[in-house]
């Protein structure tokens, strides 16, 4: 196996991520991949996204390259970069271009976070021509027909000056997430942490009014993910009181009033 190879081989899901459906969209997913379309993921922390987009490579067969954007991320950690190697100047591509040879999916968690000129870098990606022009060395490379992009964002938390451009947004079939209703969402923490049926619908109930709280003194209810943490934790034999204080009120908030008030819907359940 070639080095390139061995680093592909290194991006591939051999063993099905379990991941609940809350609706179409494995099966929207499917369609605008198999149309060259790239996709947006939509929605609040902890709600499944990257889950999904797992579960997504591991049923096409394609390598997840995942980068996750901050704001010191450049088009060059996408694209690549002039390094020196053994005392030659040698050209490496970044995670973009290689998912973009290679047929893999580059999912670009966060997608808002990074710099501007990043998003210069995927519009000629995003659009029908599916090309990624590498500016240093003057290279276009046309995508391998199994790429796919993929990016995600959290419209709820991100400022206005964070929001996405049209011109970059238009590009996109979007997909919608949000927390699972109550009975899937139940399922969900069964299956991910162990505990009982009884314990994950009381998580669950507790999820719902912390969600209540949003607005209210809270910036964020509990996500899917801190009740599967919740779950786990009981699981390991913590008490589900401080099981909920540790793994979700305390991931909530830092204001004393609202760590006693969130405390006691959960003391109320369990
Ligand atoms: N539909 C689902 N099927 C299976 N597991 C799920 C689902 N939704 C959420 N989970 C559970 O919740 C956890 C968090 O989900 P995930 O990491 O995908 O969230 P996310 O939307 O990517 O969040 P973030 O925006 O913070 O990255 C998963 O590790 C999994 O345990
Ligand atoms: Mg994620």
């Amino acid at each position: 196996m070639s080095k390139d190879d061995q680093q592909i081989a290194a991006y591939m899901i051999n063993d099905e991520p379990y991941y609940a459906a809350q609706g179409e969209e494995i099966e929207l997913y499917e369609a605008a991949y198999k149309n060259g379309i790239p996709i947006l993921l939509k929605g609040p922390t902890g709600c499944g996204k990257s889950r999904f987009m797992e579960h997504m490579a591991w049923r096409l067969k394609r390598p997840l390259i995942t980068v996750s954007c901050h704001d010191d991320l450049t088009s060059s950690d996408l694209v690549g970069r002039y390094l020196i190697v053994g005392g030659e100047t040698r050209w490496t591509d970044g995670p973009l271009a290689r998912a973009v040879r290679c047929g893999g999916i580059c999912y670009l968690d966060e997608v808002v976070e990074a710099r501007k000129d990043t998003t210069v870098v995927i519009h000629p990606l995003a659009d029908d021509r599916r090309v990624l022009p590498i500016e240093k060395t003057g290279e276009l490379i046309q995508a391998n027909s199994d790429f796919c992009l993929a990016i995600s964002y959290n419209p709820g938390y991100q400022s206005v000056l964070k929001d996405l451009k049209q011109s970059t947004r238009q590009r996109f079939v979007a997909i919608e997430f949000d927390y699972p209703d109550a009975g899937l969402e139940q399922q969900i923490v069964e299956t991910e942490s162990g505990v009982s049926s009884e314990i994950a619908r009381q998580l669950v109930k507790f999820a719902g009014m912390t969600r209540n709280l949003k607005g209210n003194g809270l910036d964020e209810g509990a996500s899917t993910r801190l009740l599967v943490h919740a779950g786990k934790l009981i699981v390991t034999g913590i008490d589900p009181i401080a099981a909920c204080q540790g793994a979700i009120t305390q991931a909530l908030t830092d204001d004393p009033e609202m760590l006693q008030a969130v405390d006691e819907l959960s003391a109320s359940l369990f």
